[in-house]
């Protein structure tokens, strides 16, 4: 099993970094614009671009995503992701940590993230399926989480929802009924905030409201848009000579709800918001800070820089940095946090969506 989890953690980097993985229609950040200050009178570089998220201030109102471990060539990606977070001052996470649960010695493949980021708020990785038994395989206890956490001197647990992904995929886990429930349990009396975070098909206000009486102590939206997990598993699929797979992920490759309308729905819920899913610039986060998001999250960008230099991912987030700072400046923002209060134009596409879910805001499955 761990060596099928390897594998597989090895393919999704590989196919991730360079595969037709964005679908067409976009996270929807084209259709929110931003109203520009002639008179700024704040220059770029008096900007504060720091954040406060779960009791941690962040020098920057970013989440490098969580994405990998498990496998040889992770310890490696992830020292160049941790070292990005620990010179930028923002967050990171690990990918999903299951894979050294089933074989201990991977754990030094998510640990590597926490020696180069000895500083930065880290995030535990565990998907909600492992949660709940999936066929004679049991479901994780909560003395194996707190091992995941302790595993890379966690801040905090991100528990991903990823049913898209798992129902594409040829051997994913099938299984969704008590989620929920495992959820709730989890919360009580876990030793880190626990972050419940999409990957790709987005979340609407009904179900960031109820993760918030579930214990949820903040939201990662994981829109739809940026990379989807229904093509990265079309593509195995397609390797696999899986048929089911490649038909189902192609039909479902653009399935969920935009990222931008998933902040601007989410964010009604009370709970802080991180807006990940396509998130390509500096301009894009500000449109999410706008729409409500106390951080966004950037996975896809910075795994192709890691993978084109070693101080890839660094680089990325400097050029990142700057673009916020000077929209920050053109909006006449002084702090990040600014942007909240500042106007707003939506239409086209996010526009009706989001007029759709605050016409009718969505109960989740009971
Ligand atoms: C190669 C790769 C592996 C990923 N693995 C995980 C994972 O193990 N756990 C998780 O919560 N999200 C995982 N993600 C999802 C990201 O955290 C993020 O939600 C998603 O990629 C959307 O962001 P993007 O459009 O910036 O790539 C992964 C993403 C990529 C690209």
């Amino acid at each position: 099993m761990s060596g099928e989890i390897r594998k597989r953690k090895a393919e999704h980097l590989e196919l991730a970094g360079s595969g037709p993985v964005e679908p067409p229609s976009g996270p929807g950040w084209d259709d929110v614009e931003l109203v520009h200050e002639a008179l700024p009178e704040v220059a770029a570089d008096e900007v504060e671009l720091g954040v406060e998220l779960l009791g941690r201030r962040l020098q920057l109102p970013l989440v490098i995503a969580g994405m990998t471990g498990g496998h040889p060539g992770a310890a490696e990606l992830n020292a160049a992701l941790g070292r990005a977070a620990e010179r930028h001052g923002c967050a990171v996470g690990v990918g999903s940590q299951r894979a050294a649960l089933l074989d201990p010695s991977l754990e030094p493949t998510y640990a590597a993230l926490r020696e180069a980021a000895p500083g930065a708020f880290l995030i535990a990785n565990i998907g909600a399926a492992q949660l709940i038994p999936q066929g004679d395989r049991p479901a994780l206890g909560r003395a194996e989480v707190e091992r995941l956490i302790a595993m890379v001197d966690a801040d905090a647990l991100a528990v991903h929802l990823n049913f898209l992904e798992e129902a594409v995929q040829p051997e994913g886990d099938r299984a969704v009924r008590g989620c929920a429930e495992a959820i709730a349990a989890l919360a009580d009396g876990l030793p880190v905030p626990l972050i419940v975070k999409e990957t790709g098909a987005g979340m609407h206000e009904g179900t960031a409201r109820r993760l918030a009486g579930l214990g949820a102590d903040a939201l990662d939206v994981g829109g739809a848009g940026g990379t989807s997990f229904a093509l990265v598993e079309r593509l195995r699929a397609e390797r696999q000579g899986d048929a089911r797979g490649v038909r189902l992920g192609s039909l479902l490759g653009d399935w969920g709800i935009p990222t931008a309308a998933a902040v601007a729905s989410c964010s009604r819920a009370g709970l802080p918001v991180i807006a990940t899913g396509g998130v390509r610039s500096g301009l894009d986060a500000a449109k999410a800070l706008a729409l409500g998001a106390t951080a966004v999250g950037v996975a896809r960008p910075l795994l192709q820089a890691a993978q084109s230099e070693a101080d890839g991912p660094s680089r990325w987030v400097d050029d990142f940095a700057l673009e916020l700072r000077t929209v920050l400046m053109l909006t006449g923002c002084r702090r990040a946090t600014d942007l909240a209060e500042r106007p707003r134009v939506l239409g086209g596409r996010v526009g009706r969506w989001i007029e759709a879910l605050e016409r009718a805001p969505l109960g989740a499955a009971p």
